[in-house]
């Protein structure tokens, strides 16, 4: 029985909807200061041999799940491995997913709050202490962290209550060129200040010396959560592919278009960082302290144009997590599209708004996430392709053998080392 399913219409909008999947925080504020501490070029390199070898891999079996069950990630497990116990772990995937977007919008509506206080000036002329206080004052204020929470995951909840080509698809195609082109001018702006070459070096200057095992072991991870592998984000992306959208095609492009991304964020930040004569860091800090203090010495373009494109980084992110939620409701409750939407908004503004008072539970809910279902995810969807798919099928998706032999022995053992590694 073929039913008829939504689909992405173009492979633009495919390769455009996996690729901001994809390109989130996780490049802005993580891969910069990983690729500076363990030892610049000679990490890319390492992260990109993670790519190829064990990531894209991981992302061919995803997608494979998608495109030949055509449906979400329970039902394409169900359909692909019959009689298997292992459609019951793919819900770790879809829990997952809608764990990741409870914190995850606790950071949108931080980016939401910060672009509103760009718009007016909210950092000219503040020093890098002032800009710590604005940030605990944030962080401490219940009414403001949820309300602007609320905003991000209404935001993504209209764009996913549009549907998969309206929605997602349109709000890709056309966002994610545009906060390619952001990045760039930043980049640009950021490598024309006194000193910049410092920041240059620090992130491209090759030092092998530095490439130890827990170096490996964080390209590994890194490369896993940039694209957002395990949680069935690529499985239900796929399953809105087109017959002749190619699985080996999109997964090649959304994994060069990820990493030239994280590249470029990497160019917009480090050279204003090594300029301003401030330590490099990571996370929170640097994007919401360090930074706009940095930026609006800029000028008062630079701070709005980086925390849209932050926005939209983070929003093409969340409607991926909460489209797997909305199609598994949908193919498996038969809810609506609307009323599954509003159910996931109202559930993911719950644990959302918990996550905004207590930074226990954000702390609790992103390594239960990231460190233990992310890894179980992504270890059933090798197995399921590897294992219980018949060879014959899966080459069909992937063409080489090798590729067939990654996804088979090598991706499971690797997940099952970076899994270890992270837990250690
Ligand atoms: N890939 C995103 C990032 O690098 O920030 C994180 C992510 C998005 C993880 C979507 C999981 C996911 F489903």
């Amino acid at each position: 029985m073929t039913s008829k399913r939504d689909n992405f219409g173009s492979r633009f909008a495919v390769i455009m909807a996996m690729a901001g999947s994809a390109v989130g925080l996780g490049n802005i504020w993580r891969f910069p200061y990983m690729v500076g501490q363990h030892g610049g070029a000679a990490f890319i390199i390492v992260y990109i041999v993670c790519c190829l070898v064990v990531s894209l891999p991981i992302f061919f079996s995803e997608a494979i799940i998608g495109k030949a069950g055509r449906a979400d990630t329970y039902g394409a497990i169900e359909k692909l491995a019959p009689g298997s116990k292992l459609k019951n772990v793919s819900y770790l995937a879809i829990l997952a997913s809608f764990v990741i977007l409870s914190f995850y919008s606790v950071v949108g509506g931080w980016s939401f709050d910060y672009l509103l206080r760009a718009c007016f000036g909210g950092f000219n002329g503040r020093s890098l202490d002032e800009a710590k206080e604005i940030f605990t004052g944030i962080s401490a204020s219940p009414v403001e962290n949820i309300s602007c929470m609320l905003v991000f995951l209404g935001l993504t909840a209209l764009i996913v209550v549009a549907g998969v080509e309206k929605g997602i698809g349109r709000f890709s195609k056309y966002s994610i060129p545009v906060l390619f082109l952001m990045v760039v001018l930043i980049a640009v702006e950021s490598l024309t200040l006194p000193g910049a070459q410092k920041g240059v070096e620090y992130l491209l200057k090759p030092d092998f010396s530095k490439l130890d095992g827990p170096a490996i072991a964080a390209a590994l991870g890194q490369s896993f959560f940039s694209l957002s592998l395990g949680v069935g984000t690529v499985l239900t992306y796929s399953s809105y592919m087109k017959e002749e959208h190619s699985v080996l095609f999109t997964g090649g492009w959304t994994a060069f278009f990820d990493t030239v991304f994280a590249l470029v964020a990497g160019i917009a930040i480090m050279p204003a960082v090594f300029a301003a004569g401030i330590e490099p860091s990571a996370g929170p800090s640097l994007v919401f302290e360090t930074l706009p203090v940095i930026f609006s010495k800029m000028g008062i373009v630079l701070p709005i144009i980086f925390f849209l494109a932050i926005l939209i980084a983070a929003l093409s992110s969340s409607i991926s997590m909460l489209e797997v939620v909305v199609a598994w409701l949908v193919d498996q409750k038969h809810l609506s599209r609307s009323k599954a939407t509003l159910l996931v908004f109202l559930c993911a503004a719950l644990l959302g708004a918990s996550c905004a008072v207590a930074p226990r539970v954000f702390s609790a809910c992103d390594l239960l996430s990231s460190n233990v279902l992310m890894m179980i995810g992504a270890l059933t969807f090798a197995v399921v392709v590897g294992w219980k798919m018949p060879r014959e099928q899966v080459l069909g998706f992937v063409k080489y053998r090798t590729i067939y032999r990654l996804i088979r022995y090598a991706a499971p053992l690797m997940i099952i080392a970076i899994a270890i590694s992270n837990l250690l």
